[in-house]
């Protein structure tokens, strides 16, 4: 078979079931013959005699060295890793592997105020102490940026002794941090760069994008193939660079993490979506990349709605649309709400001022025209424009005074919150607006955030993540 049309996992997968061989194993349907129908229509009967695991030719996700060695290797070449490693816990487990697989109890590592939970469980399995680093804000469209090479340049100087920097790049919005100069910045102060790039699994594939990970320089990447690529949810990769790594402790990390029982079929379209890109990974995202464009261009049109395709000091993906609601008269729930049930189109996600939307090489120009008159029909019922208040943020490149781990097992109690001065904070507290938590577990509590708080919860912002959402009162270790 020609490389390019390897796909080693469907491959082996396909043979078993072709072998006609009797099932006395796992998993107890044997290969359909006890699926109830529900199952049987949902995953076709080819789909049921083919999820099997654990059998000699199907290879071991855990000591990999057949099919599915190979089919890493083949992902590896084509992101331009020295190494990939197949994940089925989501791209929640390869964060956490990223983590808990180069740090160690009390090593120091720089995080994004608002990094995803992952981050934060990550830590609490490894024992490593976050400090975290401020998060730039558009004021304009109220959305969360990245983080600028100068606070992680402040950063390195702050805490020369740290060990690793974790960013989310390009985060949900698709606003990349600048890869290539925090790489070269991080590797000089002898540490390690990780890239929780969730959102950027098709990166690679365009130079009109933001450098992918890997080719920015970074060190370990978890990337959520099934989000933007077309493998199952759940299903994901993490790419890694050996230069500054210990891959066998990136091995030993991700299988402690992971099933010992993994979906055949999770695998499997971990494989197909690597051939689909290696087949045409150019020409669908650079599809998906002048779709987005063609959207922008109709949303400008529409009054009421904004949009953008540049951020300062920052490279965009432009395949994440955000629209901007304000000045239609509707929050972005609210519009959200109009689109899923009156319209029948759903957004990725919306926040107090924008819808973002998700244009993948799955769209097409009616998709796209479709979305267009759809939005045009939202903005069509003119109304007040909302002002939204200034973000509370915190510019502070604070080092955590509790780990997470001795937060998560620390015995707690709840006080009022003008009595916290002080204390150790042991939930996260948010507005939304900006959405980057002011508090995170094991931070103490100053005096000035205690002011930021009792602003925030005067100027109606909505609170999310705390146990007493009136803020009267804050969770605190004991
Ligand atoms: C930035 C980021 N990192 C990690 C994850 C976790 O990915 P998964 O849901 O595949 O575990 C998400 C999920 O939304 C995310 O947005």
């Amino acid at each position: 078979m020609a490389k390019n049309f390897e796909v080693p996992i469907v491959s082996a997968m396909k043979k078993y079931s072709a072998d006609g061989v009797l099932p006395f194993h796992t998993p107890g349907h044997k290969q359909g013959r006890g699926a109830h129908e529900f199952l049987r229509e949902l995953l076709t009967a080819e789909g049921l005699r083919q999820e099997v695991s654990l059998m000699e030719e199907l290879d071991d996700l855990h000591e990999p060295h057949s099919c599915i060695k190979k089919a890493q290797k083949l992902a590896a070449e084509l992101w331009h890793a020295d190494e990939c490693l197949f994940m089925v816990n989501g791209t929640t487990a390869a964060v956490q592997t990223m983590i808990f697989g180069t740090l160690k109890e009390g090593d120091l590592i720089f995080i994004p105020r608002n990094a995803h939970r992952s981050v934060i469980s990550g830590l609490i399995l490894s024992g490593a102490v976050p400090i975290f680093l401020p998060v730039e804000f558009d004021e304009e469209f109220s959305l969360p940026l990245n983080v600028s090479v100068e606070t992680i340049e402040r950063a390195i100087k702050k805490f020369p002794q740290a060990k690793a920097v974790l960013l989310v790049s390009p985060n949900y919005y698709g606003v990349a941090a600048d890869l290539e100069k925090i790489s070269r910045l991080v590797h000089a102060a002898g540490m390690i760069l990780l890239i929780d790039e969730a959102h950027g699994a098709h990166l690679r594939f365009c130079e009109k994008l933001p450098r992918s990970a890997m080719d920015a320089g970074a060190d370990l990447a978890a990337q959520s193939t099934h989000k933007i690529l077309g493998s199952l949810t759940q299903s994901s990769m993490l790419m890694l660079k050996k230069n500054f790594i210990d891959a066998e402790k990136i091995r030993r990390a991700a299988s402690l993490l992971q099933t010992t029982s993994p979906n055949q079929l999770l695998l499997a379209s971990l494989d197909i979506a690597r051939l689909q890109m290696e087949l045409g990974g150019r020409e669908k995202i650079s599809k998906a990349v002048e779709l987005s464009k063609i959207l922008r261009a109709e949303i400008k049109k529409i009054h009421g709605l904004k949009t953008f395709e540049t951020v300062k000091n920052f490279s965009l993906d432009a395949t994440k649309v955000t629209v901007n609601v304000q000045n239609s008269g509707l929050t972005g729930q609210v519009a959200e709400k109009i689109l899923r049930e009156e319209l029948k189109v759903q957004c990725e996600l919306s926040d107090a001022a924008n819808l973002l939307f998700l244009i993948t090489f799955a769209d097409a120009a009616e998709t796209i025209s479709k979305l267009a008159a759809a939005l045009k029909v939202l903005a069509s019922r003119p109304q007040k424009k909302i002002s939204l208040l200034p973000p509370i943020l915190s510019r502070e490149i604070s080092l955590s005074e509790l780990s997470p781990r001795e937060t998560f097992y620390s015995p707690t109690e709840v006080v009022p919150i003008k009595k916290s001065v002080g204390r150790i904070c042991a939930e996260e507290i948010t507005f939304y607006p900006p959405g980057i938590p002011l508090l995170m577990p094991g931070e103490k509590i100053s005096s000035e955030v205690v002011e930021q708080i009792e602003r925030g919860k005067f100027s109606g912002g909505r609170v999310i993540g705390a146990s007493d959402l009136t803020l009267s009162t804050i969770k605190i270790v004991q």
